[in-house]
């Protein structure tokens, strides 16, 4: 077929700058598995990656492609968010709560509004943009108890060509207030349905979400057990040890159980492809059990500090086998960036006494995230065969950035002060399935 008849998205899009690109986990290899070439290229046809190189071979490889130069920004794979609730960006930066009570004055009452799809679709549509301008491409979020809330979000990521995955929040037991209560049988139908209609339809993914152990009867986590055994490629998305208060209430709650992990674990809730979020005062047992099972943490360091929660082990659990990802938490944590949560882990884990490379950061907010969600190969990485989700960063994108990274003497250090300070304005360009959602610059 001659260039000018082909359809527009078989025309082959080449895109040039510095890329990123890793050769195995850094954590565990070293910042030497990460590779920045500073005149690379990415060749796109047909909404993947068919080839990433040298810039100037890929040119002259690939006449035909539709050329898009970025000069000396960064690309990398588009940002995946392992842990988000979209109901809550309406309440992000809540003042002066921690868990318990931060849920019950700011979170309850705003997702007790997505009852209305209308209210839910405003929401969806808006976090999601919201999304694409910090370079997030994929999320794993959680939506509200209300079916509506999944369908908004699954409508909206199809509308934007996104992959997403998300469920329906479950929450039974009268601990969580009347208006946001469903049932075993309901939570089971209701998820059951929504896997039926929208799990794998496009770049749809459904996670079975019991929102955590204390808002859940052991019937219903019984269930949620039982529907993801009937669903073993679905995730199953929940919430681990985050504050120490919260412990102590699963403790009182579920007085058998060995550990807070053993309240999911008994009920089938453990296993690959779950996400727990936070998981920050784990024991050994727990840490051994979840590695053994090959679930994954989702590590929520704005949150973490903001709700006051305390400082995960990342690196502690990556050495121990547990694919670790970099989530949001937002409504709970206080950005939507994942620059600004890069930055947050590189302050967690200097109060930890572990520095974390600017290549372990990187990782953490795609590789790392996008294994966490058992869609290594699939997104998270600038390699052939990979989905075309990507983000281009300008590593000059304010004044106090620019002056910064002029003064370094190699790409890691012209890339860490846009990891530290950098946030929306430092997102150039975002493609997803191999799409420019902005404007590009054509040479
Ligand atoms: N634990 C249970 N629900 C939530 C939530 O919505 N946010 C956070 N940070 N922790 C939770
Ligand atoms: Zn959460």
């Amino acid at each position: 077929m001659p260039a000018d008849l082909m359809p527009a998205d078989m025309t082959p899009q080449l895109i040039l700058g510095q890329t990123l690109t890793f050769a195995a986990n850094p954590f565990l290899a070293g910042p030497d598995a990460a590779r920045i070439d500073p005149q690379g290229g990415v060749l796109i046809a047909g909404g993947r990656i068919v080839a990433v190189g040298a810039g100037a071979a890929l040119r002259a490889a690939h006449p035909g492609a539709t050329v898009t130069d970025y000069g000396d920004a960064l690309i990398v794979p588009g940002f995946v968010d392992a842990h988000a609730h979209y109901p809550q960006t309406g309440i992000i930066a809540s003042w002066g709560k921690r868990l318990i009570d931060w849920l019950n004055t700011y979170t309850f009452p705003e997702e007790m509004r997505f009852a209305d799809p209308a209210y839910a679709a405003r929401i969806a549509g808006l976090y999601l943009d919201l999304l694409l301008d910090h370079g997030t491409t994929t999320v794993c979020s959680y939506c509200t108890i209300h079916p509506e809330s999944v369908e908004a979000l699954f409508q909206a990521a199809a509308a934007r060509g996104m992959r997403v995955i998300a469920g329906k929040t479950c929450m039974d037991r009268d601990t969580a207030p009347a208006g946001l209560r469903d049932t075993a049988q309901a939570a089971y139908d209701d998820s059951a349905a929504l896997i039926a209609r929208w799990h794998g339809q496009g770049r749809a993914g459904y996670a079975i979400t019991p929102r955590f152990s204390p808002t859940s009867t052991p019937a219903q986590l019984e269930m949620l057990g039982a529907l993801w055994r009937d669903n073993p490629t679905c995730a199953m998305q929940t919430h681990l040890s985050e504050q120490t208060d919260e412990i102590a209430w699963v403790r009182s709650l579920y007085p058998d159980a060995r550990d807070y992990l053993d309240t999911y674990e008994a009920h089938g809730l453990l296993g690959a492809g779950a996400i727990y979020g936070h998981a920050i005062h784990l024991d050994p047992r727990e840490i051994a059990a979840m590695a053994e099972a090959g679930a994954a943490v989702a590590h929520c360091p704005t949150s973490n500090t903001f709700i006051g929660s305390g400082l995960c082990d990342v690196a502690g659990l990556i050495g121990a086998g547990i694919p670790v990802g970099l989530a949001t938490d937002t409504g709970g944590g206080s950005s939507f960036s994942m620059l600004r949560t890069m930055a947050a882990a590189y302050e967690v884990g200097q109060l930890r006494g572990r520095a974390m490379h600017p290549a372990e950061l990187l990782w953490l907010a795609t590789e790392g995230s996008a294994a966490a969600l058992r869609l290594s190969g699939t997104i998270g990485r600038l390699a052939v065969g990979a989905e075309a989700d990507i983000t281009v960063i300008d590593l000059t994108s304010t004044p106090a950035i620019a002056q910064r990274a002029a003064r370094a003497n190699d790409a890691w250090q012209a890339i860490f002060p846009t990891l530290m300070m950098g946030d929306d304005r430092a997102i150039r360009a975002v493609w997803v399935a191999g799409k420019p959602r902005r404007a590009a610059i054509v040479s």
